[in-house]
């Protein structure tokens, strides 16, 4: 397990949770509900439905081509010329204008993986969209900070990277599989200031711990962008499915956040169930409100397949693939 340089861990331990496998069942009453009467409407599925679904929220299905992105970790990587060090190699970088620690990877002649500098944790690879959502949080240096849906990491990383390694990160899932590729990420990146927990999200009030950030990168349908056979195995059903699950999991995660906390959600879908309409019922059922952000994406949609929803949403971002793939962050703080 990995240090903890302040007093979370030994308060964890007060509470008698130790960073040791502690699954808790999964409720799967939410998933009962979805067998409902509706349950064939929810089955419908397939590239044309979801084209129309997005031409109908104002956006065209096209082909996406992403590039490699790498984040260079700045605690690890100061004073070592990483840049020039990387082009000499033959992994010429460009510099992605959204982003602050952010490198498209141009034309590599070695994997970005394959190189001493990956290996000594000088940088992660880690896809553009996915940098912004901890970019969103304000004064990260020694918070206590909580990692809802970790694994396998990149978000972790770049939290203990812009924390450089002070104050404390607790970080959570439910895959054991995907925790331990989230521990060898945190060995390589040597991240010091992260306790990782096999535990459900929607346990989180057990570690009765206020925290001053929360990072909800919630488990989510995802996006084609990347996946040749998104269209072939999505349906509705999955997306209502993870639509309640999110909402579970903000329900309890928000309980979490001290009085001045900021909370920042992000899905990797571009299904408005488990993005705007998600937020549009958090600020409605949960104290919370969102955030003015300045970030890469377009305004939240504030109305959806005709149905107007609280004008506060468009607050939030909406990233539709093209140089990057599809991602929603919101920011919120309670009322
Ligand atoms: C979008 S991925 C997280 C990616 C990660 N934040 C990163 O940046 O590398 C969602 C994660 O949520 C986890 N997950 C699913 N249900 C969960 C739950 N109820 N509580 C905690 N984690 C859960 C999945 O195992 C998966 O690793």
């Amino acid at each position: 397990m990995h240090n903890v340089d302040n007093d979370a861990h030994s308060r964890l331990q007060c509470q008698g949770i130790n960073p040791t496998f502690n699954m808790t069942p999964v409720d799967l009453s939410v998933f009962e509900k979805l067998l409902s009467p509706n349950r064939q409407v929810l089955t419908v599925s397939g590239k044309e439905f979801f084209q129309d679904r997005y031409k109908q929220l104002g956006w065209e299905l096209r082909e996406i081509k992403l590039r490699q992105t790498i984040r260079i970790n700045n605690t690890n990587a100061q004073g070592k010329n990483l840049i020039e060090r990387l082009n000499s190699l033959g992994v010429p970088l460009q510099k992605i204008p959204f982003l602050q620690s952010g490198y498209w990877v141009l034309d590599s002649k070695v994997s970005a993986g394959a190189t001493a500098e990956y290996l000594l944790g000088l940088y992660s690879i880690q896809e553009a969209a996915a940098q912004i959502p901890v970019s969103l949080f304000s004064d990260l240096k020694g918070k206590k900070v909580l990692d809802c849906a970790a694994a396998p990491g990149g978000k972790t990383v770049q939290l203990a990277d812009t924390m450089d390694n002070t104050g404390a990160i607790v970080a959570l899932d439910v895959d054991k599989r995907r925790l331990t590729a989230l521990g060898n990420h945190l060995e390589r990146c040597r991240i010091t200031n992260t306790v990782v927990y096999l535990m459900d999200a929607r346990q989180t009030p057990l570690l009765n711990i206020p925290f001053d950030r929360v990072l909800v990168d919630a488990p989510c349908s995802g996006n084609f962008a990347g996946d040749r056979d998104w269209f072939k195995n999505r349906t509705l059903k999955d997306i209502q499915r993870n639509a309640a699950i999110q909402k579970e999991i903000l329900t309890k995660a928000s309980e979490c956040l001290s009085r001045n906390g900021e909370l920042v959600y992000a899905t990797c879908s571009l299904e408005p169930e488990e993005n705007e309409l998600n937020m549009d019922w958090a600020i409605k059922h949960l104290n919370l409100q969102i955030q003015e952000i300045s970030s890469y994406g377009q305004n939240g949609l504030t109305e959806i397949f005709g149905r107007k929803i609280d004008h506060s949403v468009a607050r939030c971002r909406r990233v539709w693939p093209n140089e990057t793939q599809g991602f929603f962050v919101a920011k919120l703080k309670r009322s």
